[in-house]
């Protein structure tokens, strides 16, 4: 294992990935249109590595492409093995990922996330390159079922976005039990990724507002927004406000690398298809998060409560044991570490990349 494809690799998750690959010797070839991420992330990325890995035995290379274009994905493929070095592995994370613009855009979802996933599989088919972690999401697990949530759990998504995840992994699956062809795959399932590099270089951008809790503290805090919404102070929790699993960004990095190296260990799968968890197994709420933000950076954010948002859940956290045995991952950064990265994340870069 040595080359690692990183589809969306300029977003927020996946330029923490690249970070940790690039750290660790492997090389490093990415693939995003850049339709909800900015070059500036990969301009940093190619500087931070000059800076800080430059003893290190690592290569990188972007192309600015869409995943469903096939000619396209076999121009990326084709020119590594033409250089000698293959690609030998696939960190699938390009997609689309708001809720509320997959229900109004529910046909771009399905194009991008489910055709989209197909089409790198088909390239992958032809480059017989089979070992393939894909970006799940805790958001497929039905409504009805009670947390702490086990990869067990009652699949049962809401939202357009959530079935295109829950689709792709039908379709892994499928794929898995092909005896002609042997595939591997992980499906990651992440609960809430938050924070930022502890360099302050790299986090979190989202384009316009925000939808997520995390980010919009982060503007609330540097004033760019005057005050938090808090979605609802009546749910069955202890402060009536609802409880999520936050992961650190860096955490949720580590958990592919513990992905790669089960999917490239030593046991052969033969065709394997396994969905883990990416959580901590803590629960914060809405209130307690904000208390520990103020706390950790030494500032005040302006709250007010709101009506409920729509499809939110009370309590969302992860049983995350599955990952601890299978692929030896465990978070090791707290909600403190979480929120100080972030802010200092803003803090550097007041207006992202
Ligand atoms: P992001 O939007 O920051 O990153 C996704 C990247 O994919 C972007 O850089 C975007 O430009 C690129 N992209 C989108 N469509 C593309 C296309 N057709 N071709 C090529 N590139 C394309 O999102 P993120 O938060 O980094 O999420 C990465 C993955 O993780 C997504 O698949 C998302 O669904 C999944 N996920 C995210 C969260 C979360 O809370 N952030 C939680 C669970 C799962
Ligand atoms: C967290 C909590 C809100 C914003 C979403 C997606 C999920 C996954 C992760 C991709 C909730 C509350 C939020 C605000 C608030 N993404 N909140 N005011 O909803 O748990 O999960 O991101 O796969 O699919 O649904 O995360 O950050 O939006 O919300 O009170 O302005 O903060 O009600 O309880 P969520 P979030």
């Amino acid at each position: 294992m040595k080359k690692i494809l990183v589809t969306g690799g300029a977003g927020y998750i996946g330029i923490h990935i690249c970070l940790l690959l690039l750290e660790q010797e492997f090389d490093v070839v990415i693939v995003d249109s850049l339709t909800n991420s900015n070059e500036n992330s990969i301009k940093r990325l190619f500087d931070y590595k000059n800076k800080n890995f430059d003893i290190k035995n690592s290569t990188l290379q972007f192309y600015k492409g869409d995943i469903r274009d096939l000619e396209f994905l076999r121009k990326v493929f084709l020119e590594s093995r033409n250089s000698g070095n293959s690609i030998d592995n696939v960190i699938h994370l390009a997609g689309l990922k708001s809720v509320s613009q997959s229900i109004d855009f529910p046909g771009k979802y399905w194009e991008v996330n489910v055709y989209g996933t197909l089409q790198i599989l088909k390239v992958m088919e032809e480059f017989e390159c089979k070992n393939f972690v894909f970006s799940s999401s805790a958001t497929i697990y039905s409504q009805m079922q009670e947390s702490p949530l086990n990869e067990n759990a009652q699949i049962s998504p809401i939202n357009p976005y959530g079935k295109t995840k829950a689709t792709v992994e039908e379709i892994l699956k499928d794929f898995s039990k092909n005896k002609k062809q042997f595939w591997n795959f992980i499906s990651l399932r992440y609960f809430n990724p938050v924070g930022a590099h502890p360099s302050g270089m790299f986090g979190e951008d989202p384009i316009g507002i925000p939808n997520n809790l995390f980010p919009y503290i982060c503007q609330v805090g540097s004033a760019r927004r005057d005050t938090l919404s808090i979605f609802g102070n009546n749910w069955p929790t202890n402060d009536g406000t609802c409880i999520r699993d936050y992961i650190h960004i860096m955490d949720l990095a580590d958990g592919h690398i513990a992905a790669l190296n089960f999917l490239n260990g030593e046991i052969d799968k033969v065709g394997s298809f396994i969905a883990v968890n990416l959580g901590t197994g803590v629960g914060t709420s809405v209130l307690e998060l904000v208390e520990i933000f103020e706390k950790v950076n030494k500032l005040k954010i302006n709250t007010h409560f709101t009506s409920r948002r729509l499809g939110d859940k009370a309590v969302v956290y992860a049983n995350p044991e599955m990952a601890h045995k299978v692929l030896n991952w465990t978070s090791k950064r707290n909600i403190e570490d979480m929120c100080r990265d972030a802010w200092n994340w803003q803090l550097k870069n007041p207006s992202g990349y």
